[in-house]
């Protein structure tokens, strides 16, 4: 038996057996497939797509993205092919590959969530969805749906109803002052499990040219800069809860990964990193099985349950 064979990476996320625990965050992997050059897909634990809505969205003005201390800010506008462009041109392709595929969905409205999924219902090759709740409700007066219990109970009943086929992870949202509470609408209205969290919304200047660095005045933070508040984030959900969790938010080694199972997640997903390394969940996957390795540890159950001792 080589040495590596003792260490078994894979997790149970509900129903879904993953290879390991770290997957390709929405927004930061594409579709997956700009990405099969460089990285091996197969042995990715998956990857989330890009956001995808019911009509293509073209997205936000230049520029998107700028660099901040310890971090990196984006305003993408939710640009995609749409759902059913999605399901026709990428998923096919995508079926290619052993991989776990969980499709991100987004809407303005109650109903467009519900559209999204019933396309994705009749299409083969997707592993989950992954609902995210950090939009606006343009019903609502703008008020994000993420941010209210109940506006997150009726989005995620009305998501479960349409998506029968497979498992439901629901995207929160950090700008929440209770996550606990929205954790647990979530989890009544049926969610399978908890992606913790999304980017904060912020902003870049510039005072020489007076103006937004991005093309949008505001836009999200990740990256390392937010890895302290959302680790927070999802050791409060972990409390409120008893879904499993993936945890992301400035992931950039393995080590971050092992601070994220010890407050709670069950898995992770890298975002930003894999701008800087388009091959970091497969390094951070590497680096991993080595520090388990060194540190005599079988599997990721190990590490929480040693939290969970010393940490009430
Ligand atoms: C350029 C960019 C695009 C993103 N697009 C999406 C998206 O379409 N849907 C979504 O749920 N999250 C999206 N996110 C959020 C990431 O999936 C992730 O939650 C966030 O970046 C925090 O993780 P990180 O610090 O590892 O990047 C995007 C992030 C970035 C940087």
């Amino acid at each position: 038996m080589t040495a590596t064979a003792a260490v078994d990476l894979s997790v149970q996320v509900g129903a879904l057996r993953l290879r390991n625990p770290i997957l390709a965050a929405s927004g930061t992997f594409g579709y997956g497939l700009e990405f099969s050059h460089l990285v091996d897909l197969n042995r990715l634990g998956g990857l989330v797509v890009k956001g995808l809505s019911k009509e293509p969205i073209a997205g936000a003005p230049a520029p998107r993205l700028c660099e901040t201390a310890s971090g990196m800010l984006n305003a993408v506008g939710l640009q995609n092919v749409g759902v059913r462009a999605f399901v026709a041109e990428k998923l096919p392709a995508l079926r290619q590959f052993d991989t776990v595929v969980i499709a991100n969905v987004f809407g303005y409205t109650m109903d467009e969530y519900v559209e999204v999924l019933r396309v994705l219902e009749d299409a083969e090759g997707l592993a989950g969805y992954e609902l995210n709740i950090s939009c606006p409700n343009v019903k609502k007066g703008g008020m994000q749906f993420g941010s209210d219990p109940v506006l997150v109970g009726e989005v995620v009943g009305a998501a479960r109803k349409a998506a029968v086929k497979r498992p439901l992870w629901v995207k929160l949202s950090p700008l929440v002052t209770d996550i606990g509470a929205i954790a647990r609408a979530a989890e009544e209205a049926g969610a399978d499990a908890l992606t913790v969290a999304n980017t904060y919304p912020a902003m870049a200047v510039d005072y020489r040219t007076k103006r937004s660095r991005l093309g949008n005045p505001t836009g999200g933070l990740s990256g390392p800069a937010i890895k302290p508040i959302t680790l927070r984030l999802v050791w409060e959900v972990s409390m409120a809860c008893t879904l499993p969790i993936l945890g992301l938010g400035g992931i950039e080694t393995a080590e971050d990964v092992l601070d994220y199972l010890l407050v709670g997640a069950t898995a992770v997903q890298v975002g930003t990193a894999s701008f800087a390394d388009p091959k970091a969940s497969e390094r951070i996957r590497v680096e991993l099985e080595r520090v388990f390795l060194e540190a005599n540890v079988c599997n990721c159950n190990e590490i929480r349950c040693k939290f969970k001792a010393e940490n009430g």
